[in-house]
């Protein structure tokens, strides 16, 4: 059922004919919807790098100046890990490709794309074993890749990239960040989107690193002025990040797979003040989530390879705490897959009332494209 309020959103949504005429349905023989994002700036006008749009701590066209004001419904797609060259890379990009094909397709409801981080899998010697030499010719070969795919999205509709762990190293340093802001643009920053504002932290940051790295402190630094900044006026606030500030349940143990619980409490109680309705994450290669006071922490699978899980030992479902730790453990890795069934995307419907949730999997995804042809 809809409510009044998104029946008249709907019919806010701009539907034009081809040929110049208003029409009421996009199903109007020789009519077409037009992009929701006319509004939106392009990044051609001004020459900008589709993957630099992130710069100077805000993002190319969907600045507070610009999107502030709520217009109407809208959707975004949430995807993570894409991570090419974790699993095999020929299904990693037959998957993000299908993604893009899918997003193009539904250009009219669609505002932007973001990539919750873990765009590659190979940084310099971290995950080659050290041979630091290697672990470059794989990222520029896998960077390549990602680029060649995810420069097919429709040019109307803006991909914000997020830095996981793999495109920052888990413990990110002046370089490592320097290399993902030549590639991405930069690893913290905010936007907005018709009167929602996002905030994007580099997660690798509060998990890896000391309160007192310089890099911390800018970090934090400016995080706390966009959680206490009036400007604006948000319908909501919304976070985004790659490592999640827990995966199940805010008492989980510490594990790769979230922040260290005093990190945890600190910046959720931020979250908290500033009135963040939600985090968006991803890392866990698998779906997750949890509240914490209210304040959601949503886990998209990966858009990539996928963590399996095994079954939870009948003696720890008595608990649920226990359940959740055995999954985020060592004991609880039963490999991974690239798979159709396993991996896949998230499209969010933003409406004045908060945001909602729809897991699809690339099978789904398949489906729905034929049903369209
Ligand atoms: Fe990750």
């Amino acid at each position: 059922m809809k409510d009044d309020s998104e029946k008249s959103e709907a019919a806010a949504r701009p539907r034009v004919c081809i040929k110049g005429k208003k029409t009421k349905t996009s199903k109007t023989k020789g009519m077409k919807n037009i992009s929701m994002n006319d509004d939106i700036k392009k990044p051609e006008a001004e020459n900008v790098d589709m993957f630099l749009r992130a710069d100077n701590r805000q993002f190319y066209g969907m600045t507070e100046k610009e999107e502030s004001r709520y217009r109407r419904q809208f959707e975004f797609v949430c995807m993570g890990d894409p991570q090419f060259g974790m699993g095999d890379l020929s299904k990693e990009k037959e998957f993000s490709r299908l993604a893009v094909e899918f997003i193009n397709k539904r250009k009219n409801r669609i505002k932007f794309v973001v990539i919750c981080g873990d765009q590659t899998h190979n940084l310099e010697g971290w995950w080659s074993k050290g041979n630091v030499e290697d672990g470059r010719k794989k990222r520029l070969h896998e960077l390549k890749a990602f680029k060649e795919v995810y420069s097919k999205l429709d040019r109307d509709i803006p991909l914000v990239c997020v830095c996981g762990n793999h495109d920052v190293g888990n413990k990110p340093n002046t370089t490592t960040i320097q290399m993902y802001k030549k590639q991405f643009g930069d690893d913290y920053f905010s936007f907005w989107c018709s009167g929602v504002k996002f905030i994007v932290l580099n997660s690798q940051i509060i998990q890896g690193l000391e309160l007192s790295n310089e890099l911390s402190v800018a970090h934090e630094k400016w995080a706390d002025e966009e959680f206490e900044s009036k400007h604006g006026d948000p319908v909501h606030t919304v976070a985004m990040c790659h490592i999640p500030p827990f995966c199940w349940d805010f008492e989980e143990n510490e594990t790769n797979f979230n922040w260290p619980i005093k990190k945890r409490e600190m910046w959720l109680d931020k979250m908290l003040k500033a009135k963040v309705s939600k985090v968006y994450c991803s890392h866990y290669h698998r779906r997750a989530g949890g509240k914490y006071k209210g304040l959601e922490v949503v886990v998209t699978g990966a858009v990539g390879t996928h963590i399996r899980t095994k079954t939870v030992p009948k003696e720890l479902k008595k608990s649920k705490l226990d359940a959740y730790n055995f999954k985020l453990s060592y004991e609880g890795f039963e490999g991974t897959e690239t798979n159709e069934k396993t991996s896949g995307l998230m499209v969010v419907t933003v409406d004045k009332r908060g945001l909602s949730e729809e897991w699809m999997n690339i099978a789904q995804i398949k489906k729905e494209m034929i049903s369209r042809k």
